[in-house]
């Protein structure tokens, strides 16, 4: 059989032979005008939460922006209304080759499913990189975005914006000061399930493409399918496993950061998911999702235990300690220390339980930082971002095995991070990467 990476190389070399993957610009340049250096940057995918990463990068004085790519001609408005006179592209490949050594930067805020690609291109010829979470859609590709970031030397953020608040941040300093103590265990979970959007198991009938959309180029590397309404583009697409990463994939990459940020983790040694199952369309309903990691200095123990879970599944109460009456957030992350617990919200000030304990505990001051501008202004100095490919590709690879194990529900999977291999599961391996369409491809990292 061929594999997914021998199917992506035949275009690879086609569009290198017509000079797209050729064009190179010096990894680390920034154009040196006065008063202010001057950072030209491209976006693909420029409504949604591309409109909101657009316009905060756009908001930094050195940005200027070259090129928007969308394949949906009715959502470039708000990106025009701001940012007037930006020439317009359907396809990122025919926008790299066109504007090559002008694009400094890549802003990429497609669906999942496009993120590998769009990010691969653009990195091997030289462009910073802003990608959205997760940082892609397969094991496979996360790794490869950090091996060449790492490579090419840039400077790279992912779209987990909620890393630099202050209440993340506030999180990891408090955990990494030990206040809780070692942790021994951690929950996490998102009222939010992987089949939430379009309420369906199954394919809709086709129907027309409406003369807007661009469905054949919206598809990328996905296989071929007709195009619905008000199922799949735009937002819906999170329901189905082509395109998007269930509810562990939108949310992982958010709830588990401060999780990951704290407590020094990166990739998984065991992984097993519970549900009432699904099909190979879309996401699982509320599941639970298990993972064991190596424990680290801020950990007690050799291993800690990471339990993931939707769809409005919470941990025990009686777990955090806290008093009688008290309910856990909608969504959050609980951590339990040897000294105590802590109830982090999604974007909310953590909480140290029991609260007399830590009644005259001072919380250490820290300023939130802007995600976005954080990375313009790396990308200036020649530095490095916080939520880098070199941090965000292990998170991303984490939430993704968490999902291979949603396709394997109640299989206990070991995974070998060194061999890039699943222990003796074939089919789990399988999953780690997919096929992509002609024209697609992602190249991988020699
Ligand atoms: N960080 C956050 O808090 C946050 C919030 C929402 C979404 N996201 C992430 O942002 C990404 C986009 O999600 P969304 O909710 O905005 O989706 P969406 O479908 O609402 O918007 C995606 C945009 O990209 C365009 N697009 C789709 N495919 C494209 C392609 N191949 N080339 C160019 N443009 C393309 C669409 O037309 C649309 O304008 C996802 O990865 C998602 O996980 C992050």
């Amino acid at each position: 059989m061929r594999s997914a990476h021998h199917v992506g190389r035949r275009d690879f070399l086609k569009r290198a032979s017509l000079g797209v993957a050729a064009v190179a610009s010096v990894p680390g340049m920034v154009r040196a005008t006065s008063p202010v250096p001057q950072l030209q940057v491209a976006c693909v995918g420029v409504d949604g939460m591309g409109w909101s990463d657009l316009s905060r990068v756009g908001s930094h004085p050195a940005v200027k922006f070259v090129g928007f790519c969308d394949i949906d001609s009715q959502r470039f408005a708000k990106a025009d209304d701001a940012f007037p006179g930006v020439r317009h592209f359907a396809d990122y490949r025919e926008m790299l080759s066109d504007l090559g050594q002008r694009i400094d930067a890549v802003i990429v805020s497609t669906p999942d499913h496009m993120h590998a690609p769009v990010a691969m291109e653009a990195m091997r010829m030289g462009k910073h990189i802003y990608c959205q979470k997760p940082l892609t859609h397969t094991v496979w590709e996360s790794r490869q975005m950090r091996l060449l970031a790492q490579q090419q030397d840039l400077t790279t953020q992912m779209g987990n914006q909620i890393h630099s608040a202050k209440e993340y941040r506030s999180a990891v300093q408090l955990i990494q000061k030990g206040v809780i103590g070692k942790v021994q265990e951690v929950h996490s979970w998102v009222r939010v399930q992987g089949r939430q959007y379009c309420q369906r198991t199954d394919r809709p009938p086709a129907a027309e493409v409406p003369a807007n959309v661009n469905w054949d180029l919206w598809l990328g590397a996905a296989p071929k399918r007709p195009f619905a309404a008000d199922v799949y583009h735009p937002f819906k697409w999170r329901d189905w496993q082509d395109f998007g990463s269930g509810a562990l994939g939108d949310f992982g990459c958010h709830l588990l950061d401060p999780v990951f940020g704290a407590l020094g983790i990166r990739q998984p040694s065991g992984v097993i998911a519970e549900h009432a199952g699904t099909n190979d369309e879309v996401w699982p309903g509320p599941q639970t999702v298990t993972f064991t990691f190596p424990g680290t200095k801020y950990t007690a123990g050799d291993e800690i235990k990471l339990v993931w879970r939707d769809g409005g599944l919470r941990p025990p109460l009686d777990l955090a300690q806290m008093p009688a009456g008290t309910e856990f957030p909608p969504s959050g992350s609980l951590l339990i220390g040897q000294l105590g617990t802590m109830v982090l919200p999604h974007v909310g000030m953590p909480r140290l339980y029991p609260g007399e304990r830590f009644a005259a505990l001072q919380y250490p001051e820290v300023e939130a930082r802007n995600h976005w501008h954080d990375w313009v202004d790396a990308i200036i100095q020649g530095k490095k971002t916080t939520a880098g490919f070199e941090y965000a590709g292990p998170l991303s690879e984490t939430v993704q095995l968490g999902n291979i194990a949603a396709r394997l529900p109640g299989k206990k999977l070991q995974w070998d991070d060194e061999r890039f291999a699943f222990v003796n599961q074939t089919q789990a391996d399988k999953l780690l990467s997919k096929v992509y369409r002609d024209g697609f491809g992602v190249e991988p990292v020699v």
